[in-house]
């Protein structure tokens, strides 16, 4: 057991801190305010390697480890979680589907655009009637010999708009439930397939979230991932390590608001001295710290089984669930350190405190990772 970060962790971490300070620092309010897709950001992410951390360098990643990838996701999650979403989707649900569950001809005409950065995916597993019941899929997908006739509606897609490649999962043999699901790669302008509306959301409100209409969308087989039938197994594996990446943004959103709850506190003055000088506070500040560390342990934790190539299911969903209650805690509570000023945006928390939200609900709601926990462990 050791628990020091390798030189080469901390050289990431540092550079992932700085990136946040100095390009995703400036502007965030008024991204979140007009719910502004933070597209130049982006751009420059990729260009760093971040939007295919751990894809191999043969298809344009960065060859990276998941450790590193959860240091980057805290450290851009502290400042801007509606970019670190996009870099925690593109990374661990759309380029690790491609790499581990595509073709060669697949990763050589999609994942070396998104691994590099030049484009972005999404991943459409929700509709309207399907979120946590993610076998009860509505979209199908019919085989009419070369291509899949898709026709559905998908809910509250992350990077909706501003991706050009998307995973879609969807029903073929009804008869065959999870085992008759096929996970379809579509191309944004395929004939038939329309983007609804940007939803209007409570937090993470730069990140870009919409419906996608498929109406008679011809998709060519050559664009199944895997076997028929395997769409729902894809999907669950993707999972698997899409909420390490969501613990890690819920760490993020936890850590950056203890940090300025923290300065705050030191800095503004009740009663004749600092408010950490009031039990009241500190006691608060020492609880955000040790939850915060406990989740941080969890969060490393998956990612180093990931890493080792050991079963992480359990670990990543208990991660999950435990970061993103630890975040919804913390934020509320930098919210009270902060009082009224904490009530205004300029300060930064509150928006923290609303984007923490998603985090409890995303890639499985917290019922969810119960129900994948308590079924690992009696399994
Ligand atoms: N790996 C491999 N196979 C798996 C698996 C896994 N992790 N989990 C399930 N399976 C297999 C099962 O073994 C089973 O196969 P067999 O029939 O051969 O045994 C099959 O899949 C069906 O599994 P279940 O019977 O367990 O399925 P279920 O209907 O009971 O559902 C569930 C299980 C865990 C609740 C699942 O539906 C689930 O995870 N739901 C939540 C979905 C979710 O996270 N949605 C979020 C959307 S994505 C998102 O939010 C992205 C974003 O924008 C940020």
């Amino acid at each position: 057991m050791y628990f020091q970060l390798s030189e080469e962790h901390l050289m990431i971490q540092q550079a992932a801190r700085d990136f946040a300070q100095t390009e995703l620092k400036p502007g965030v309010i008024e991204r979140d305010e007009h719910q502004k897709f933070p597209a130049e950001q982006i751009k420059k992410l990729g260009e760093l390697g971040f939007l295919g951390m751990m894809v191999d360098p043969k298809y344009n990643g960065a060859g990276m480890d998941t450790i590193s990838y959860v240091l980057v996701m805290e450290e851009l999650s502290k400042i801007d979680a509606s970019a670190s979403v996009v870099v925690s989707v593109n990374n661990s649900l759309v380029c690790y589907g491609l790499e581990y569950f595509g073709s060669e001809e697949q990763k050589e005409k999609y994942l070396k655009p998104l691994a590099a950065g030049e484009q972005i995916g999404a991943f459409c597993l929700s509709e309207p009637e399907a979120g946590s019941d993610a076998t009860s899929q509505h979209t199908t997908a019919v085989d009419m010999g070369d291509y899949y006739l898709l026709n559905g509606t998908k809910n509250w897609i992350t990077n909706g708009g501003n991706a050009s490649t998307y995973l879609v999962i969807a029903q073929t043999h009804p008869e065959k439930g999870s085992h008759g699901i096929n996970a379809l790669i579509v191309e944004k302008g395929m004939e038939g397939f329309t983007i609804g509306p940007k939803e209007n959301k409570l937090g993470i409100r730069g990140s870009d979230t919409h419906s996608l209409m498929f109406s008679d969308v011809k998709v060519p087989k050559t664009n199944r991932i895997g076997e028929d039938g395997f769409g729902f197994k894809f999907a669950m594996k993707t999972l698997e390590g899409g909420r390490i990446g969501i613990a890690a943004q819920a760490l993020g959103i936890a850590s950056g608001a203890f940090e300025l709850a923290t300065q705050y506190a030191k800095e503004r003055k009740t009663f004749g001295k600092p408010i950490a000088n009031h039990q009241a506070i500190a006691f608060k500040l020492a609880d955000m710290a040790t939850e915060i560390e406990a989740a941080r342990l969890m969060v490393l934790k998956a990612a180093w089984l990931k890493d080792q190539g050991l079963p992480y299911a359990q670990a990543s969903s208990m991660a999950k669930l435990y970061a993103s209650e630890v975040a919804m805690k913390t934020t509320v509570e930098a919210v009270q350190i902060h009082g009224g000023y904490g009530f205004v945006k300029e300060f930064h928390v509150e928006r923290l405190m609303r984007d923490a939200k998603i985090t409890q609900i995303y890639e499985g709601t917290s019922e969810i990772q119960k129900v994948v926990i308590s079924r690992e462990i009696l399994k």
